[in-house]
């Protein structure tokens, strides 16, 4: 039997207080408390439930081989960790028209034409809807269930019914379930909906696929929580005025996180980008001032990238403006600062304006190397060596830091015709000292350990 009460949710983490209060005590937050009115069932005392107390030595546990479903889309494959595990739930996050719903319903169809039941749970779009997006990714009829439906209740007889495979949920925030009475979308039906498909998921071995609207912020609306509750939480971005998309791991129990998958948006759909670097770097100007290409690292996968800066000067007693796209703003402020401090030049009254080409956001300091070279690049108006690449995290003494994964970022510059290296003279003491002079074959090297001894080098 069920009981009501109200209590107050807080908006950002969940927290839940029998009283208004202004400030969430679990986050912090100002006025993120609202009120709610739950119905809350007695703990059901499922079968397949263990008696309590009872204990299991994990030496116990028999370990039983995971069989993944492939979706036959790889770049999605890879994301997941090598396919679809039976019984998890995946949260897919992103904007509003970025191509969730697409990326997913190509999936659906992949897996329909691979053998697999597969229900798509739309509560956003008309039956008719789905049937013309299914035309445009150019799929001839394929047997995928589609139901259109927001009543968690009728969607659970669904899936007991027709016994699916994997299920896509398109998206949470308008499932509802009307006993607990408040509005699709709020924290309590968001969290008991994601609850009960978890539950769902884990008794039937059906797999879920659950889109989830962002905030302004770029975090998954709905409480924190939600994240936790599931098994993988994978993030779709990707700039809407840029075809490219990237699908992003942040969560995953069964694989390794921050892996990415890169697609493109086209007339027929979501295309896979087989070779991310050639892609990137297509429309890279060539012997221009202010360009550098960067090896960065995108969960286990080296991609190349092009960083850009330009450097003018200011108006006349203005502020100087720095802006920093795809890069981390403050940053991109502690190289200027060194550039300025270590290697003497006058960026004071310019402005900066840094840029990463194709809409790639880069968080890893191993590219501060490429900013700090591409500024002074376009501040002496002197291009870079041709067919160099550049790596290195910059500390505040300008002296530069080895990175990670050296090995592979070689490797991804060596297959993209690269032809030189500058890199920290460390990395070549380092563990990776062996093969890097194997590297030497295909690439000129060269170590550097201060900021300005690059720019001495680099610069033509
Ligand atoms: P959609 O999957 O509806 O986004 P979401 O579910 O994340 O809100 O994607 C919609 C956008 O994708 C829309 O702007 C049109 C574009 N699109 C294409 O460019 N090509 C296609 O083949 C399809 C199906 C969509
Ligand atoms: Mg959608």
């Amino acid at each position: 039997m069920g009981r009501e009460k109200i209590v107050y949710v807080c908006s950002e983490c969940g927290y839940e207080a029998y009283k208004w209060v202004g400030r969430c005590p679990g986050c912090g937050g100002w006025t993120t408390m609202a009120e709610e009115r739950v119905s809350r069932a007695t703990p059901d005392k499922a079968a397949g439930a263990r008696p309590p107390g009872e204990l299991t030595s994990l030496n116990e546990i028999e370990p039983h081989a995971v069989m993944r479903l492939s979706t036959d889309i790889a770049e999605l494959d890879r994301v997941l960790g090598g396919g679809i595990v039976p019984g998890s739930v995946i949260l897919v996050g992103g904007d509003p028209g970025i191509g969730k719903s697409t990326l997913l319903l190509q999936a659906a169809i992949k897996l329909v034409s691979g053998g697999c039941c597969v229900l798509y749970v739309a509560g956003e779009e008309s039956l008719e809807q789905i049937k013309m997006r299914a035309d445009r990714l150019c799929q001839p009829g394929v047997p995928l269930l589609v139901l259109a439906e927001t009543e968690y209740d009728r969607i659970a007889a669904a899936i007991a019914k027709n016994s699916p495979g994997v299920v896509v949920i398109d998206s949470i925030q308008t499932i509802m379930k009307s006993e607990l009475g408040s509005v699709p979308g709020s924290v309590v039906q968001v969290r008991e909906i994601t609850a009960s498909l978890v539950q769902l998921a884990k008794t039937r071995g059906t797999s879920f696929f659950i889109v989830g609207h962002v905030t302004k912020e770029g975090t998954l609306a709905g409480p924190r929580l939600l994240e936790h509750m599931v098994d993988c939480v994978l993030y779709f971005e990707g700039d809407r005025y840029q075809s490219f998309r990237i699908l992003r791991s942040v969560k995953n129990r069964f694989g390794a996180t921050n892996e990415i998958g890169i697609f493109s948006m086209g007339p027929c759909g979501l295309d896979e980008v087989q070779n991310p670097s050639a892609y990137f770097l297509n429309q890279r100007p060539q012997n221009m001032a202010g360009s550098t290409v960067v090896p960065i690292m995108e969960g286990t996968r080296p991609l190349l990238v092009e960083i850009q800066a330009l450097v003018t000067p200011s108006y006349f007693g203005g502020v100087p403006r720095r802006t920093a796209t795809g890069l981390d703003y403050n940053r991109v402020a502690i190289i200027i600062a060194v550039l300025e401090k270590r290697s003497g030049l006058q960026l004071a009254n310019c402005d900066i304006f840094t840029n990463v080409a194709g809409g790639v956001k880069i968080m890893e300091p191993a590219a501060d190397l490429g900013v700090g070279l591409s500024i002074a690049s376009s501040f002496r108006d002197r291009p870079l060596l041709q067919e160099t690449m550049i790596v290195g995290e910059i500390g505040l003494t300008g002296e530069v830091r080895p990175v990670n994964r050296i090995e592979e970022r070689l490797r991804e510059g060596a297959k993209m015709g690269f032809t030189r290296c500058i890199l920290p003279q460390a990395n070549l003491s380092g563990n990776s000292g062996s093969y890097i002079k194997e590297m030497e074959k295909e690439l000129k090297i060269t170590g550097i350990s201060t900021l300005a001894e690059a720019l001495d080098i680099a610069l033509i």
